[in-house]
């Protein structure tokens, strides 16, 4: 039996991209001895594939137990009521596990839900904050919430400067919130996010010291940062972690030996896996010129096409589609997919946990960023680690079938793109260092864990 050295709550927003990284994170505590307990709202359990056996589940609940988020209908009603009714289950769940034998010292949460630090301190609990998102983009936060940013700009080219990045961005480059006045009320939340951070005592990033060095430097100024990713499973990486085998809490069902038997069949690195992540509501328009640049590129594909998706896909597309050139599904393992020795390329979203997989999996990208913090993931997978280059769109928003095809050609086979195949391994190499003892990650996350073992004697 394990003797628990501490005990952290997780308490996540319940979408996919945010709950799996610090399932992540999770594994490598508990892995450290630490015992967790993962919250998770009922209405998002109730739609689980299915649950992990390694890890404690407790259910809270937002408000919303039938349909959760599309249930209140609108975010500002989401958000406010999960506030309330969050705090309550969530105090509740903390005064149950403290006759669990081993009461809970720690809560880490995600800062779309920044009054779970009320709840720390009430029950006098250790709080981290964890941020699903980079360095860069959290930074981009901090600005706004700052004052120091003033957007929206007239022109997607105007430059913006943000202190703690080496130059300036073009608008176009910001998360989109921050331009898009439609986004209003998100980005209130979002620079909410630092409302309170001040009285955290630690601010936990997905991310990697390395790859974003200069503004974790410039932030570690301000907040108590500690970089703790990748969070990719650690058998995609230092493989130090034994019950390794879940790779994370879905309420999609992945499509594992269709798309597995596939890519057996296909040359090594001759694959373009194309995937927009678990959110991303691409126009009728895109998803026609998509269709039709994968069509005409002279690469094999495996495209991810949701349910909710499927009917944007252009008339007489399923039909054309030979077995040969492509296969379209509604969900795969996706960590699965970018290790196979044949993919060559990952066309993305650039959501960030499907860039720090092709990072950590050495895949080189063509970025389509959609919306939300995607632009500022495309900007640094471009130009600042040259692992990638970013289809760029028309006047209309569009990304044109000609620009989707030279983009793949150029990164898969052109000499031009070499650097950019070549630093894509150079990463995977970091990535794998970074968790594996001794590397940054590894010793931010032992100093937490020894942080919170001291408070607990
Ligand atoms: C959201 C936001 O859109 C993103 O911008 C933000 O950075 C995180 O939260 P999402 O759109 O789902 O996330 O994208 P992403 O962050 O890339 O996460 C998608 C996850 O789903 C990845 O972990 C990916 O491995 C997984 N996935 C995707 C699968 O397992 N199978 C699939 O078929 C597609």
């Amino acid at each position: 039996m394990t003797t628990h050295q501490a005990h952290c709550l997780i308490l996540s927003y319940p979408v996919q991209g945010h709950i799996n990284p610090m399932l992540q994170f999770s594994k490598r505590l508990q892995s450290k001895r630490v015992k967790i307990t993962i919250a998770l709202t009922k209405s998002f359990l109730k739609n689980m594939k299915e649950l992990p056996t390694s890890i404690s589940i407790e259910a809270i609940s937002d408000g919303y137990d039938d349909g959760g988020f599309h249930q209140a209908g609108t975010f500002v009603a989401y958000i406010t009521r999960f506030k309330e009714v969050g705090s309550d289950t969530l105090s509740q769940l903390i005064q149950k596990l403290a006759n669990s034998g081993c009461p809970v010292n720690c809560i880490v949460y995600d800062p779309f839900l920044p009054w779970a630090v009320e709840v720390a301190k009430n029950f006098g609990l250790i709080s981290a904050a964890f941020f699903t998102q980079n360095c860069a983009v959290d930074n981009i936060y901090y600005h706004v919430h700052k004052g120091v940013i003033k957007l929206p700009p007239t022109q997607n080219d105007e430059e913006v400067f943000i202190p703690g990045f080496s130059s300036t961005i073009e608008a176009s480059d910001v998360p989109t919130f921050v331009i898009n006045p439609e986004g209003e009320r998100i980005l209130e939340m979002l620079v909410n996010q630092f409302s309170n951070l001040d009285k955290v005592d630690w601010v936990l990033i997905n991310s990697f010291y390395e790859l974003e060095r200069e503004v974790i430097d410039w932030m570690s100024k301000i907040y108590p940062i500690k970089t703790i990713g990748p969070t990719i499973p650690s058998m995609y990486l230092d493989k130090r972690l034994h019950d390794d085998k879940e790779y994370g809490l879905s309420i999609f069902k992945p499509m594992t030996n269709e798309c597995l038997n596939w890519l057996n069949h296909q040359p090594i690195s001759s694959v373009l896996y194309v995937s927009f992540g678990s959110l991303a509501i691409v126009k009728a328009e895109q998803m026609e010129e998509l269709a039709w640049g994968l069509m005409n590129s002279n690469k094999n594909f495996l495209w991810v096409v949701r349910s909710t998706e499927e009917s944007k896909l252009p008339k007489n597309f399923l039909e054309e589609l030979t077995i040969e050139k492509g296969l379209v599904v509604s969900w795969c393992p996706q960590l699965q997919v970018l290790e196979h020795e044949s993919i060559g390329c990952f066309l993305t979203h650039c959501g960030w946990n499907s860039t720090l997989e092709a990072i950590s999996l050495g895949v080189p990208m063509v970025a389509m960023p959609q919306w939300t913090d995607q632009p500022t993931n495309a900007k640094f997978v471009k130009d600042v680690w040259e692992i990638g280059v970013r289809a760029k769109q028309d006047e209309k928003g569009i990304v044109r079938r000609e620009v989707i095809e030279e983009c793949i050609k150029l990164v898969m086979e052109e000499e031009k793109g070499k650097l950019i195949r070549e630093n894509a391994k150079k990463w995977k190499e970091m990535a794998r260092n970074v968790v594996d003892e001794g590397g940054s990650s590894d010793k931010n996350i032992e100093e937490f864990v020894s942080k919170l073992v001291k408070c607990k004697s």
